[in-house]
């Protein structure tokens, strides 16, 4: 699953007139790049969920995924606010018994580097995955993870106060198909939304939550300065 809905109120102006994943990043909209994953990663259905303004304009971009050799449905969240854990539970029938995999389709990282962990995590009976990546300095911006020296996760906040660790919580998710029974016991955060971070820590509470790591990642929605250094790195990679 693609999430591609929101308000996107940090880049207004850019997103008052469109969705923050059609934006440029360099030279393709942001939404390819998750699409590109999934493609990677070998996935051969992929829901991408999306706000009711906007759905008419990732139809016409992207049809039924062709161009990325998937099949490519589409649901509707009604209520923009809901959180990414709300969103998550539109793919309750897509997924039914299955494993999902959720990617913010702002998230711009290279897949290939994902590709034996979902593999591994595909095999297993149950449980989640997350991934963190290592940042230069603290920030409360996003979820932060405190993991252990064997990488065992001790704890994830979301946009905490005093972060304790400097790795944060990437929007890449791997879950069991008992994630929209967790979802369902969810309550709205201090922000009002279902927080993805909530989600996980049914799964860290239970035992069942694993972490894998990744070296570079962008959150190209979370700021202009964010969305200008995806542009660039982008950039640098495609024109080496
Ligand atoms: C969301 C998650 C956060 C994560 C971030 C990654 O934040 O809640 O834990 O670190 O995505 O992109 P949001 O974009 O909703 O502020």
């Amino acid at each position: 699953m693609i999430l591609a809905g929101g308000l996107a109120t940090r880049l207004r102006p850019l997103t008052l007139v469109t969705n923050k994943h059609l934006l440029p990043v360099y030279n393709k909209p942001m939404i390819y790049y998750p699409m590109e994953v999934m493609k990677t990663l070998g996935i051969k259905e992929v829901l991408l969920s999306t706000s009711p303004d906007h759905s008419g304009e990732f139809t016409n971009l992207l049809g039924a995924g062709e161009q990325f050799n998937l099949k490519l449905y589409y649901a509707i969240q009604k209520n923009p606010k809901g959180g990414i854990a709300h969103a998550i539970s539109l793919a309750k029938e897509f997924v039914s018994n299955d494993k999902l995999i959720v990617i913010l389709g702002d998230n711009i990282f290279d897949g290939g580097v994902i590709k034996t962990a979902v593999k591994k995590f595909n095999k297993n009976s149950h449980g989640a995955m997350i991934f963190g990546v290592k940042i230069p300095t603290k920030t409360k911006q996003y979820g932060v993870i405190e993991v252990d020296k064997d990488g065992t996760v001790l704890s994830i906040e979301e946009k905490p106060e005093h972060p304790k660790s400097d790795i944060i919580q990437t929007g890449i998710y791997l879950y069991d198909h008992r994630v929209f029974d967790f979802i369902k016991k969810l309550k709205p955060s201090a922000r009002g939304e279902l927080e993805v971070t909530d989600l996980n820590n049914f799964y860290l509470k239970e035992g069942s939550l694993t972490c894998g790591f990744i070296d570079w990642w962008i959150d190209a929605g979370t700021s202009y300065d964010e969305l200008l250094r995806a542009n660039n790195l982008v950039a640098e990679k495609v024109t080496k």
